[in-house]
């Protein structure tokens, strides 16, 4: 017989993270929008955008965030221009790096708990199976030398922080490579996507509906990985975005995404690895929940903001 739940002990912690004062920085981005659109009215959340608050700038972020209360400070923002870091790595190190330490150094002040987002473009791309957390970081681009760079100092500030490793991220709140797949495939007569490259798409509600779970002050800090489960090529990733859009209903050029070659992309000035799969398996042990599949979350994100209404 399972043992019976405290119900009131469950209220008691649910109501006392719904008075949990979050501090989202980066809003305008696609991940920052649907983390302050979706806590709305589940924490006390304020956000602050490029506008509010520009982390190049880390006289003003030391005195706008210094003279602020918070419990936790998420950091969604990034230059995450990865070709654009090649040509300014002062500016790549600066808000990736430089930032993210000066936002450890004042969460180490206030004892609030800093959660930091990075990316699968700290490994370099050799391994052929998914990439745990304990795996040596090697990025091969200078984005991902600034997003690794940021990790250490968000790290080395103070034992409870938080970087939260994501891919391919994805999500309503600012178009990306998916949306841009299903205009071309709308307007044009022909789409092709690389068909040599592997990761998983995350999809920012995921992202925002497991993040809760580690706003405790109890919870480990460190490096965590989390994505979408499985893993594809952006051709399969732009074929099944397809799919879905068929089958809602979606009128369409072309129903077939042709295969695209890593070689042939001769604009790109960064290197990208090859193959960047997250390993979630260390998220599993800790809450006890697997990411729900790629397939599904995009599915659902087609289903609920590209069906005709
Ligand atoms: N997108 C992906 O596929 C992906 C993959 C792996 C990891 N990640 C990581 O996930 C996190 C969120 O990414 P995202 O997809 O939401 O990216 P995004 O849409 O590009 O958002 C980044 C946000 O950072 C803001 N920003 C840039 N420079 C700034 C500055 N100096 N001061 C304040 N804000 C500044 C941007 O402002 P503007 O709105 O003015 O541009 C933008 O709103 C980042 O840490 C990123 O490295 C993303």
């Amino acid at each position: 017989m399972s043992a019976p739940v405290d119900i009131s002990q469950e209220q008691s912690a649910k109501a006392a993270l719904s008075k949990m004062r979050i501090l989202i920085v980066g809003t305008g981005g696609r991940l920052g929008a649907a983390l302050v659109r979706e806590f709305d009215g589940k924490f006390q959340v304020t956000g602050l955008n490029r506008t509010q608050l520009d982390l190049s700038d880390l006289r003003a972020v030391r005195e706008k965030l210094g003279n602020s209360s918070f419990d936790v400070l998420i950091n969604a923002a990034g230059f995450t221009k990865v070709d654009l870091c090649e040509t300014q790595p002062d500016r790549a190190f600066l808000i990736n790096a430089q930032a993210p330490h000066v936002l450890a150094e004042i969460c180490g002040e206030k004892s609030s708990r800093l959660i930091h987002f990075s990316t699968d473009y700290v490994f370099d791309g050799e391994k052929r199976e998914p990439y745990t957390e304990e795996d040596e970081a090697a990025p091969i681009s200078i984005y991902g030398e600034s997003k690794l760079a940021g990790e250490k100092n968000v790290l080395a500030a103070q034992d409870g922080n938080l970087v939260v490793r994501v891919s391919w991220v994805f999500g309503p709140d600012r178009p990306s490579f998916i949306d841009a797949m299903i205009k071309g495939a709308q307007e044009s007569e022909r789409v092709d996507a690389i068909a040599d490259k592997f990761s998983a798409p995350t999809y920012t509600h995921d992202i925002v509906e497991m993040l809760p779970q580690f706003f405790e002050r109890g919870v480990d800090g460190g490096i965590l990985h989390f994505a979408n489960a499985g893993q594809c090529s952006w051709q399969e990733y732009a074929q099944w975005a397809l799919d879905c859009c068929y089958d809602a209903g979606q009128p369409l050029k072309v129903r077939t995404v042709g295969a695209g070659k890593l070689e042939n992309m001769a604009n790109w000035i960064a290197r990208r690895p090859v193959y960047s799969v997250l390993s979630t398996a260390k998220y599993t042990k800790l809450t006890g929940i697997s990411p729900r599949t790629w397939r599904e979350a995009v599915s659902d994100y087609i289903t609920r903001f590209y069906t005709k209404k």
